[in-house]
C-alpha cells in the first residue's frame, strides 16, 4: 500500500507545538496516518514502545510500526522501551537507518509488569542505574539523531523527582516530555503541577507537558501558566475529540465533532484493520478500543452498549451507522 502523507501546514508560530501521544493499541501506524489524512493539527506523532531484547531483531509487529513506507519519518518519533543500553542502542542504530531523526525513550509506563522489570517508571526507583543507562547511551549515540525522553515523577513518591531530574540534566536531552504523576498514580489521581512547575525552573531540556488536557481552553491555560513550555502532548484527549488539535491551531474553543468526516475516518479505520488482521475478533477488538474514548462524544449509551457488545463484522457496522445518522 501507498501511502499519501500529509504535509504539515505552517501555523502561528506564537502556538504550541501539540504531539500525538503514543497509546498502546491505540495509536499504531494505521490510526496515526489515518487521523493525519482526516484530521492532523499535530507536529509529532509517537509510536506505542517497541521493546528492543537479546533477540536483536524487532517483531513484525513492531517493523510495521516503524516501517517508513507506513510512516512519515519526518514527524514520527519511534518510542523505546528496554533498561539494557546495548539493545537500546542497537534499536537506535537500526531506526536511524531507516530515516527517523528523533528516537523516544519511554521512562514513564506504570504497568506492573514492566515496573517489575525494572523499565518504564519502574527505572526510576533506581537513579544510579538510570543515570549509566543515560551516560552508554548518550556515549554511543551516532551522530544525528535525537533522544527524547517521556517520564514520570517517580515511582512511589513525587518527590523522586529532584534527584530524577537532577541527572536528566546531566545529558543532552532533546525534549523531555513529563507526565506529572507517579507510578502508583497510574492515570487516575490528580496531576502533582507543583513538580511541573520545578522543572520548568530546573529542566536544562526544554519541556512538553502531558496530562489530562481534553479540550481548548485546557491547551490555553498550560499555554497561560507555562510561556516557556513550547509543546504539549495529547493523548486520550485527542483520541475522544480527534478535532482537538486543529481547534486549537485554528483559534476555535470548540466545534461539535464533524460526524460526516468522522464516519469516513472511522470506515476508513474499520476498512484497514479489516484488511490486515484475520478473523473478526480481532478486528471488533481493535474498532472497539478507540469506542472506549469515542463513546463520550455520543449521548445514545444503549446505542454504544450495541457497539460494545457486537459480535460480527455486520452487527458491528449496522449499530454504528445507525448511531451515527441519528446524531448527525
Ligand atoms: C491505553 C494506553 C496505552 C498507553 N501506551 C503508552 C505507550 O506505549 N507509551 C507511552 O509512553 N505512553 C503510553 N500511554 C500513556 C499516554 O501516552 C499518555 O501519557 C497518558 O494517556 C496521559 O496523557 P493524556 O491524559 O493526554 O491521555 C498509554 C496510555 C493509555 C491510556
Amino acid at each position: 500500500m501507498t501511502i499519501a502523507f500529509t504535509l504539515l501546514p505552517c501555523y502561528n508560530r506564537s502556538m504550541r507545538k501539540i504531539y500525538l501521544a503514543p497509546l498502546e493499541g491505540v495509536t499504531d501506524s494505521i490510526y496515526r496516518n489515518t487521523f493525519m489524512k482526516y484530521f492532523g493539527g499535530v507536529d509529532k506523532v509517537y509510536t506505542p514502545f517497541i521493546s528492543p531484547n537479546s533477540t536483536f531483531k524487532f517483531t513484525t509487529r513492531e517493523f510495521k510500526d516503524i516501517d517508513p513506507a507506513k510512516n512519515n519519518v519526518d514527524y514520527t518519533v519511534p518510542q523505546l522501551l528496554t533498561n539494557n543500553s546495548e539493545h537500546f542502542l542497537w534499536a537506535v542504530k537500526e531506526i536511524a537507518s531507516l530515516g527517523f531523526k528523533e528516537i523516544n525513550f519511554n521512562l514513564g509506563c506504570p504497568s506492573g509488569t514492566v515496573v517489575a522489570k525494572k523499565k518504564g517508571s519502574g527505572l526510576l526507583y533506581y537513579p544510579e542505574e538510570l543515570d549509566k543507562m543515560l551516560y552508554e547511551i548518550f556515549e554511543g549515540l551516532p551522530a544525528g539523531v535525537d533522544i527524547s525522553i517521556k517520564t514520570r515523577l517517580g515511582k512511589n513518591e513525587p518527590e523522586e523527582f529532584y534527584d530524577i531530574l537532577d541527572i536528566y540534566n546531566k545529558y543532552p536531552i532533546s525534549e523531555l516530555t513529563i507526565h506529572p504523576r507517579i507510578q502508583s498514580d497510574f492515570y487516575r489521581e490528580p496531576i502533582k503541577l507543583k513538580f511541573f512547575d520545578y522543572a520548568v525552573e530546573h529542566s536544562k531540556a526544554p519541556l512538553v507537558f502531558n496530562g489530562d488536557i481534553k479540550t481548548v481552553s485546557d491547551i490555553k491555560n498550560i499555554e497561560e501558566k507555562y510561556p516557556s513550555v513550547d509543546a504539549l502532548m495529547l493523548g486520550r484527549g485527542l483520541i475522544t475529540n480527534p478535532m482537538l488539535a486543529l481547534e486549537y491551531k485554528e483559534g476555535l474553543e470548540h466545534t461539535a465533532l464533524d460526524l460526516t468526516k468522522f464516519k469516513a475516518f472511522h470506515d476508513e479505520l474499520l476498512a484497514q484493520y479489516i484488511d490486515v488482521l484475520s478473523g473478526e475478533k480481532p478486528v471488533l477488538h481493535r474498532m472497539k478500543e478507540f469506542w472506549v474514548h469515542w463513546q463520550s462524544q455520543f449521548a445514545d449509551e444503549k446505542a454504544i452498549k450495541k457497539i460494545r457488545q457486537s459480535n460480527r463484522i455486520y452487527e458491528y457496522k449496522d449499530y454504528v451507522n445507525a448511531l451515527i445518522s441519528s446524531a448527525i
